[in-house]
């Protein structure tokens, strides 16, 4: 019998403990040793809850028990989290975790304490919530060169992007819904300015490059300023709104990356991924495009990623499983010299002056529309379109890149 304790018993630890209960028969036989919850740490009590008794408040109580062998970590946060991560990957104890923030920010490290503890620091879960992705990057993909992934990584964003489209709904009310279904971060913030999403690009690209891509040097813009009636000049030209992660390999060393929303034709497969959905399209050298596709939030599909890689860690056990990600750092290409075309919204009656500055683009006017227009510009630099919009000041009123 294996011992497994849970770290934070929120949304995704109380989803890994009902995943384990629900699907127990199953999970033991695929670890092939039964697995037992034997601690849930959290401040709180929970009285009431079958699994009460377990729940204990001292860390050390897990990390002092030796039949302890492995960890999920479902606390999120950079703190406690990666000093318990730390800790129990010392002791030579596996770890689990959903926390995208700490992998992207402390993993290489703790990929390498692990391998100096011949023990395993896994992370499926905390990109593309319940989508295998890590597993197919780290193991099924490895005769391939990636050279490019792309992904739709925020459930909360697709959802209130996908609401927007198709209701014409109202920003704040969608997000208390998407709250409510579990899906959105502690601070929302994370979710709609794009953090979220920069650090599982990060995480996807490290892997890709099998350097360190660090998350705070990725471009990154959210979905705050998408309006509906970019929504409108989106179907009126046969496309959507999706917001997109992006990571480019230039060479062995050197990448393009950026989250930013995008305005897709609706031809691109992305642009059929919808709600709470992720997606994630990796093109390889000589694969091509594959495309992985999933619930990418919520407690069971989240906490079912986590109990993949418990079943992997059992295993596994004292043995490492080869993850390509090493400290060295990637270097990003300057992102202002990265070239797009976009789209613009612009006050009515300014049709000349932008033309006038931005050249060989085209003009949709919508009717019914008499405060703005449309305008979809050939291919700039991201440096030289900055420029262009200061200089038109307030007569901007939106702009996102056009892809294909
Ligand atoms: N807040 C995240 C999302 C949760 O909406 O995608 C899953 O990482």
């Amino acid at each position: 019998m294996i011992k497994v304790a849970v770290l934070g018993y929120g949304t995704v630890g109380s989803g890994v403990v009902e995943v384990i209960e629900k699907n127990q028969a199953m999970v033991n036989k695929k670890a092939g040793e039964e697995l037992e919850i034997a601690y849930i740490l959290d401040l709180r009590e929970f009285p009431g809850d079958p699994y009460e008794d377990k729940v204990v408040h001292d860390v050390n109580v897990i990390l002092e028990d030796p039949d302890v062998k492995i960890v999920c970590e479902t606390m999120g946060g950079v703190g406690a989290a990666y000093q318990f991560t730390k800790a129990a990957l010392e002791r030579g104890k596996s770890v689990c975790t959903s926390n995208k923030e700490l992998v992207a920010k402390y993993g290489p490290e703790l990929l390498q304490t692990a391998r100096e503890h011949a023990c395993n620091y896994l992370f499926e879960a905390s990109v593309g919530g319940g989508i295998p992705i890590i597993r197919p990057l780290n193991y099924s993909l490895t005769s391939e060169k990636i050279e490019a992934i792309t992904g739709i990584l925020n459930g909360t964003t697709n959802y209130i992007l996908t609401k927007m489209e198709r209701e014409g709904a109202d920003f704040d009310e969608v997000l208390k819904k998407a709250q409510e279904k579990g899906y959105a971060e502690r601070n929302p913030e994370a979710d709609v300015e794009g953090h979220d999403a920069c650090r599982k690009i990060a995480i996807l690209s490290s892997l890709m490059m099998g350097k360190n891509v660090d998350s705070e040097k990725i471009k990154t813009e959210g979905i705050t300023k998408i309006t509906p009636a970019d929504f409108e000049y989106a179907k009126a030209s046969g496309r959507t709104i999706k917001l997109l992660a992006r990571a480019k390999a230039l060479d062995e060393n050197t990448l393009q990356a950026m989250v930013a929303p995008a305005m897709i034709s609706r031809e691109n497969p992305l642009a059929m991924v919808n709600d709470v959905f992720n997606a994630v399209l990796v093109t390889g050298n000589m694969l091509g495009d594959s495309m992985y596709y999933g619930r990418g939030a919520g407690k069971l599909p989240t906490a079912s990623a986590v109990v993949s890689d418990v079943i992997d860690c059992a295993r596994h056990q004292g043995k490492v499983i080869m993850c390509f990600w090493d400290k060295e750092e990637a270097v990003l290409a300057d992102s202002s010299k990265s070239a797009s075309a976009f789209y613009l919204r612009a006050k009515a009656g300014s049709q000349e002056a932008v033309k006038a500055v931005i050249p060989g683009g085209r003009i949709l006017e919508l009717p019914g529309r008499d405060e703005d227009f449309a305008y979809f510009t050939p291919v700039l630099e991201e440096g030289a379109f900055e420029k262009i919009c200061e200089g038109l000041g307030d007569l901007i009123l939106g702009r996102i890149r056009l892809d294909a």
